[in-house]
């Protein structure tokens, strides 16, 4: 079998700039077909056609990975593709996330600054023999028409350019031994939504809107005069007096301009995507809604959770969330699909993560980009605050390290082996998970010269976003960092210990000794009796979450406290995710119901009643009176906040996973009706079969409805009382 390594990097001998490149070979079959594969990879993103038909359904590709240490070839079966004779081979290359040129990007070790392309035709013969066709300098390269890409700006076509000049492809050594075959899932175009209403702003902007907030591209049908040039803006809302705003994007320009050769067109971009929700359209004179597509691109992911109450706003949310994460699951999760970043930040992850595959099969996505992780990981454990790691330039000295971020290492994996029930998850990232666990304990060392002494760290991002004052705009949370980042060491250091005798590995004692002193720190470092120091919910949330506390009724009584005192939320993206869990440990799942049902601001649900359709990534992303939150940090796509669906599905429809006997293999229902909503129905499409709840308020109590799997045992706990439960449906009445 010939090898796709034999192909060598080729780029175009005139540096194309902005503009995308074409790769051209033309090759001869002459023999009979009996299979065919193009293995390829470029730097950049490509598009390939074999006689001008596409050979994949995908798009975006090689996706993204730590590029300087993992770039993916894919190959694909070609074989129908082919034709006896000559065959034209066409790939065109954009720039993708391989070239940063983007302001909030720091600097790294890429250095390159050209599309380049690495692939082979691999065609075996009937008759046994093989060709291949690998890139070199036989190939050609042109300047596409695609005059200008970037992922965050968009992307130019002029279409008069019919034909650019080929020339001889250059050969070029760029690095070739971390090439790997493809992992994870691919990227394509999943779902068109047709313009539904065109609004002419009151500055006459022309404006259509899509009625929904998604990720990608719009593909549009015009004819127009020659040299007319078209240009789309895209943007998530309109301001508060109904006019395009495109500020909160930041430096992403988030623009397409077609350039017209007089002949009617339908185009689409091939090399970028944005996020929005409506598109501004300049130089058509008459737009129609019903000419303009938007298509959601996301990376594939096979739906496997559903919620829905007898509450609209909750089902409106619930779709928001669900939106979210096809918006941010672009081959790396990201923390926003618009403005200039769209980066893996690792602590939006790391709290996402159980509600992500709660809502779709997540496995395969999050193994690569946890493989990324371990990539991108330094010899001492430290890891990154984005991954794919970019040295995103407000991120402190370096990037890396940040309490609750970097613990993704600890907190994707485990959440992953809770929800698949695969122990392989847990060997194959077990390494940066202790490594950095180490890290952590050895920051502690550093600090004490030579003795533990905690916190590892007092920097960082904290509850980021919390918002104890309704004004607070700052992102560092309140919650005292070094409180936090002990909390997630203690988590990190118990998870490790669990994932030591789930896989049959001795924990070293020290690690225990760590792990009680670092409890035995926090209690009295930050609580007295019970209660913590600093009243913020945040605090009371993570000792009670990770087990901190040695007064739960105490901790938990006062987070209840705090609650009614301040009859809102007040956490960031770290307390957020906990929060109802602790409630409901705390017996309060009425007054976690309060806070989930609460529409005014700040609430989950204020976000619904002001026409959004995804979670915002601040509670104050448009305030009561309209006025945006800063533009410097105000996306309509954040999925963090979207994290309490998890609490939607375990606790108040009650499918709850045992850890124990992970992957649904056991589950207990436990569900906590509450009279406001009056029935409720969730399904969990799990590796066991389909998990269901449904209840409904009665006249005199509640019907519950539990589907068990196949592969799973399961209990039911209702109002404290305990049900065996027989695998397939099962009905409860009970009064209350
Ligand atoms: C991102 C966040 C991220 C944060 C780090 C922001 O710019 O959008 O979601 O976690 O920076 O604090």
């Amino acid at each position: 079998m010939i090898s796709f390594l034999q192909a060598i990097w080729i780029k175009s001998r005139a540096n194309n700039k902005d503009a995308a490149t074409d790769f051209f070979k033309t090759v001869d079959i002459k023999k009979e077909v009996k299979s065919a594969y193009l293995h390829i990879t470029a730097h950049g993103v490509f598009e390939a056609f074999i006689n001008s038909k596409r050979v994949s359904e995908d798009v975006l590709m090689p996706g993204w990975t730590s590029y300087t240490k993992r770039l993916r070839y894919i190959s694909y079966d070609v074989t129908d593709m082919l034709t006896p004779g000559e065959n034209e081979l066409k790939v065109g290359v954009g720039k993708g996330w391989f070239f940063h040129d983007v302001d909030c990007w720091g600097t790294d070790e890429l250095k390159y600054d050209e599309a380049a392309l690495m692939c082979t035709l691999e065609v075996i013969y009937s008759d046994g023999s093989v060709d291949e066709f690998p890139t070199d300098n036989s190939w050609q390269t042109a300047k596409s028409n695609i005059i200008y890409n970037n992922i965050y700006n968009g992307e130019t076509v002029d279409l008069r350019i019919k034909e650019s000049k080929k020339s001889k492809a250059v050969e070029i050594s760029y690095m070739r031994n971390h090439l790997i075959p493809f992992e994870g899932v691919p990227i394509r175009e999943q779902e068109r939504l047709q313009g539904v209403k065109l609004i002419k702003t009151p500055k006459g902007e022309t404006v259509i809107d899509f009625g929904q907030e998604i990720t990608g591209y719009v593909e549009f049908t015009a004819k127009v005069p020659k040299d007319t040039e078209i240009i789309i803006k895209h943007f998530e809302v309109l301001d508060k007096d109904g006019n395009v705003y495109t500020e909160n994007l930041r430096g992403a320009k988030a623009t397409y301009t077609v350039i017209s050769d007089g002949k009617p067109f339908t185009v689409k971009p091939s090399y970028t995507f944005y996020g929005f929700r409506y598109i501004q359209v300049i130089g058509l004179k008459s737009v129609k809604p019903e000419n303009f597509t938007a298509i959601v691109v996301h990376s594939e992911m096979k739906r496997t959770g559903y919620f829905s109450c007898a509450n609209e706003l909750l089902n409106k949310f619930a779709q928001n969330v669900v939106w979210g994460q096809k918006g941010n699951f672009l081959d790396i999760p990201t923390d926003c699909p618009q403005r200039d970043e769209r980066l893996g930040w690792t602590g939006d992850a790391a709290m996402f993560c159980r509600t992500a595959a709660i809502n779709f099969d997540v496995k395969a996505f999050f193994d690569k980009w946890l493989n990324d992780l371990e990539a991108d990981q330094l010899a001492d454990g430290s890891v990154p605050h984005v991954i794919p790691y970019c040295n995103v330039y407000w991120s402190g000295p370096d990037g890396y390290n940040a309490a609750a971020w970097s613990d993704v290492a600890v907190i994707a994996p485990w959440e992953m082996y809770v929800a698949y029930g695969d122990k392989k998850i847990l060997s194959d990232h077990y390494k940066p998970l202790k490594k950095w666990v180490d890290f952590m304990i050895n920051e502690c060392r550093k600090n004490g010269g030579g003795k533990i002494k905690f916190p590892w760290t007092t920097g960082g991002y904290g509850d980021w976003l919390s918002l104890e004052d309704l004004d607070r705009e700052e992102g560092v949370g309140v919650t005292d960092v070094g409180y936090i980042s002990t909390a997630f060491m203690i988590n990190g250091l118990k998870t490790l210990i669990k994932v030591d005798s789930i896989l049959g590995y001795k924990t070293d004692k020290s690690y225990k000794t760590v792990l009680e002193n670092a409890i035995k720190y926090c209690r009295k470092e930050y609580m007295k009796d019970g209660r913590m120091k600093q009243e913020t919910q945040t605090a009371a949330v993570l000792a009670i979450i990770f087990g901190i506390t040695d007064k739960p009724e105490i901790t938990m009584a006062q987070l209840a406290e705090n609650v009614r005192k301040h009859g809102r939320i007040t956490t960031g993206f770290i307390g957020t995710t906990y929060l109802l869990y602790a409630l409901s440990a705390a017996g309060e799942d009425k007054l976690a119901t309060d806070l989930l049902l609460r529409t005014e601001y700040p609430s989950w649900l204020y976000p619904v009643t002001k026409g959004a359709t995804t979670v915002w990534e601040r509670w104050n992303g448009i305030f009561p009176d309209g006025r945006f939150a800063n533009a410097g940090m105000n996306s309509f796509n954040h999925y963090a906040y979207g994290s309490v669906l998890s609490w939607m599905f375990r606790r108040l429809a009650g499918i709850c996973p045992d850890e124990d006997e992970p992957g649904y293999r056991k589950i207990t229902f436990s569900p906590a009706p509450d009279e406001r909503i009056p029935w409720v129905k969730a399904s969990v499409d799990t590796v066991c079969g389909e998990a269901a709840s449904y209840y409904e308020k009665t006249a005199d109590g509640w019907d519950f409805e539990f589907t068990v799997p196949a592969g799973s045992k399961a209990d039911a706990v209702i109002f404290g009382k305990k049900y065996r439960l027989k695998k397939g449906i099962n009905k409860i009445s009970v009064k209350a």
